[in-house]
């Protein structure tokens, strides 16, 4: 018995010491020294065994077992070592690795520009404002000055929804509505950008739907000198020091006088085909808020004034920019779009 419990011992050991992992570690347990084992075996044997020789037995089995568990135990140590060891390696990241790029975006061009805009009004003093692009009738054309059957509503070309509601052809229509927020109590210093649509075939420079900016200033004492020296600094500040603005005799109904507006060509003068030889390209229109506009907008004439100004935003940027084609702006080639990142 006592040779048996050796051989047993030393078989036990020899597995421990093979076991290479976890799993074979704990068969190696459960067939020595579970229930079923051959240790639990010899124990139930001891019944037969002489009472002097019982007592040394009953020792012996408990040191076998006690040399094997102690032996799994350490065994087992070693391999969760091992395991936490393999995994940390695993795991482990090569900090000299070279990243991957995150590619990034960029802004529109259209979006560029009127933000710029936006930001050099805002800077003397201008809050921005906005509007619906469906709008109605009223705000559209009749409290501009542009009753029902007014000739001048031909030069506007309307998506009508209903016969009072409209997708709006311009931005003017947030004139109006800031007015009437202002209850007739000045002063009103705005910039509103937004899309616009028109019944227009697209080509190079027409668009069923671009976006405009509107200016819009009242108060007292408000001068056609103000819209002039505005209007400097805006072509200087987007354009180049450089630059010089020009202003025309036009005709629209929400403004008296109306004009139009041109900023000297970058060929200085010399004439190119971007200017078409004039030296001038125009930018805007622009004018004195009329009378009937501010009156209808719940404004005093005989208090107030105001002048007033809108442009198209892709003909500022293919301007500043020097892009042939309106329709750049919407095909979204982004071979074209790419030139605009400031990330590259
Ligand atoms: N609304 C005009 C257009 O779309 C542009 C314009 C001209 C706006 C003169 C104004 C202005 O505010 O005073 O053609």
């Amino acid at each position: 018995m006592e040779q048996k419990l050796k051989e047993l011992q030393s078989q036990a050991l020899e597995k421990i010491a093979a076991a290479a992992n976890l799993k074979e570690l704990n068969d190696v347990r459960v067939a020595y020294l579970g229930k079923k084992g051959p240790v639990t075996e010899v124990l139930k044997g001891m019944g037969k065994l002489s009472a002097e020789e019982r007592p040394k037995m009953g020792a012996l089995v408990n040191v076998v077992r006690e040399t094997i568990s102690k032996s799994i135990e350490e065994k087992q140590e070693l391999l969760e070592a091992a395991a936490i060891e393999q995994q940390l390696a695993q795991e482990s990241i090569d900090v000299t690795l070279p990243g991957r790029p995150v590619k990034q975006g960029s802004h529109h061009p259209l979006t560029r520009v009127a933000e710029e805009i936006e930001d050099l009004f805002i800077g003397m003093g201008y809050t921005v404002a906005e509007g619906p692009e469906v709008e109605q009738d009223f705000y559209n054309f009749e409290a501009l000055n542009l009753p029902k059957d007014h000739p001048a509503r031909d030069m506007q070309d309307t998506f009508y929804i209903t016969p009072e509601l409209l997708m709006r052809t311009h931005t003017s229509p947030v004139q109006v509505r800031t007015m009437q927020k202002h209850e007739g109590r000045g002063p009103v210093k705005i910039i509103c950008p937004g899309k616009v649509y028109r019944r227009d075939s697209d080509d190079a420079t027409h668009s069923h739907q671009f976006a405009q900016i509107e200016g819009l200033v009242v108060g007292e004492n408000i001068r056609m000198s103000d819209l002039k020296g505005t209007l400097d600094v805006f072509a200087k500040k987007m354009f180049g020091e450089d630059r010089e603005i020009r202003l025309r005799p036009s005709f629209f109904p929400f403004t008296e006088p109306s004009v139009e507006v041109d900023v000297s060509c970058m060929c200085g003068g010399k004439g190119c085909s971007i200017c078409k030889g004039t030296g001038w390209i125009e930018v805007l229109g622009a004018g004195m808020v009329h009378p009937n506009v501010l009156e209808m907008a719940g404004f005093d004439s005989n208090k107030y004034t105001g002048f007033a100004f809108g442009m198209g935003q892709e003909r500022i940027a293919m301007l500043k920019y020097g892009i042939d084609d309106i329709r750049h702006f919407y095909t979204n080639d982004l071979r074209f779009l790419k030139q605009f990142s400031v990330h590259e």
